[in-house]
């Protein structure tokens, strides 16, 4: 979709200046579709194609494909690109030795998803390997093979193939429709809603207390409030993305001001790279548009890998940077005595008085059938997870 001159200097700039579209026009997808098969190809895992599509509609703008050596080198070691910009996590498209090896650099390849759809054209610049360690050393901050980030970088082929890319056609993500907006959409929403300001909500997690305490915290300040739930790519145990859009649903038809709130769907992998994913989360909301991001306790964390508020210490070096306002929230929990939800910053009792909250524990409570107190969760999300869980 294309925005007016009047919505691009009303909105927030994209990040490098430019909200980057990759999606090719009905002509040349006629073409594509066409001559695709005579392409060499490769079968995109769905991490992949969720990079695909997002660097596709611009929600890894100014990306315009996958990260040639000299940037993927610059984002490990310094977080930034070679043109300067402030990046933290590699974008980039690994495949086998074996396939990389069927692969001349200048070919067009047909990206295909796995169920044989085409979604996209590479147009193969680069193929470089990489140290595998050291990038989960440096971006993950451990070589753990336990940490699931890390794994799957163990797991990924040894050669990423680099250049610019064309999206030939976008994953539906049928289940999500109503909630299914490129950037440039939620830019053309909020500007129509005449949100100047709105911050959005990055969460892999059904929706609990402590997340709407910080949202509705944040929102007292800005315009518009974007939830923005990552649905691609989990580890196995995390709820799956159908039932916590549906914990969304319930609380914002709920507890919710229509006018100040929007639910939309972020399509990416959650890689679980606690602080340097804090700063991509950043930097994609703002190119959806957002002028604030929260950041939380232990955000985009698992286990014990990062420290509570490590997130918020990275990316206040590079807030200036980023140009999109952060709203840091202290680890917020339920005081018996306050009844009501708090942080160390605005409650004075003794820490026993105090219910904490996370989709850890609310995973662990639901896997051992017991009830979700009201104090953890809204009634009618905890009924969306326990149907969700038994029905799964
Ligand atoms: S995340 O992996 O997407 O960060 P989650 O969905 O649990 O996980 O968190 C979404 C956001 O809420 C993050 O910014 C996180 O830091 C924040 N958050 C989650 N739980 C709490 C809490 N109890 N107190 C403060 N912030 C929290």
């Amino acid at each position: 979709m294309a925005l007016t001159k009047e919505i691009i200097e009303n909105t927030i700039q994209p990040h490098g200046g430019t909200l980057i579209n990759r999606e090719v026009n009905a002509e040349l997808k006629e073409t594509m579709l066409e001559v695709s098969h005579s392409m060499p190809a490769i079968t995109l895992n769905p991490w992949s194609l969720s990079d695909l599509e997002l660097i596709g509609i611009g929600g890894f703008s100014p990306l315009t494909g996958f990260m040639n050596e000299a940037d993927y080198n610059e984002v490990v070691e310094n977080l930034h690109l070679k043109n300067g910009l402030v990046w933290s996590i590699p974008i980039t498209l690994p495949v086998t030795e074996d396939k990389a090896n069927e692969l001349e650099i200048g070919e067009s390849i047909a990206l295909y998803g796995e169920d044989n759809h085409l979604y996209g054209v590479l147009e193969l610049e680069e193929k470089y390997t990489y140290d595998k360690e050291k990038e989960a050393a440096f971006v993950y901050g451990t070589t753990d093979i336990e940490h699931p980030g890390v794994l799957k970088v163990y797991e990924k082929g040894s050669v990423y193939l680099s250049g610019p890319i064309h999206l030939v056609d976008r994953p539906k993500h049928d289940e999500f429709v109503d909630y299914h907006l490129d950037p440039s959409e939620t830019r053309q929403l909020f500007y129509d809603l005449n949100w100047k300001t709105v911050v959005g909500f990055q969460t892999r997690n059904p929706v609990h207390r402590a997340h709407e305490y910080i949202q509705k915290a944040a929102l007292e300040s800005v315009d518009g409030l974007l939830l923005n739930p990552l649905v691609g790519e989990t580890k196995s145990d995390d709820i799956p993305a159908a039932v916590r859009m549906e914990s969304y649903e319930v609380i914002l038809k709920n507890y919710y001001p229509e006018n100040r709130t929007r639910l939309v769907i972020y399509p990416a992998a959650m890689r679980y790279a606690g602080p340097r994913e804090a700063i991509l989360h950043a930097t994609v909301r703002k190119n959806y548009g957002c002028t604030h991001f929260i950041v939380g306790r232990d955000h985009a964390g698992v286990g014990d890998y990062y420290g509570t508020y490590d997130a918020q210490t990275l990316i206040a070096q590079y807030e200036d940077e980023l140009g999109i306002q952060i709203l840091k929230f202290e680890h917020a929990f339920y005081c018996n005595v306050c009844e009501n939800m708090a942080t160390a910053k605005t409650c004075p009792h003794d820490a026993s008085e105090h219910l904490h909250l996370s989709g850890t524990k609310v995973r662990e409570k639901l896997k051992n059938g017991e009830s979700l107190p009201k104090a953890f969760s809204r009634p009618e999300v905890a009924d969306v997870l326990i149907k969700g869980l038994q029905e799964k």
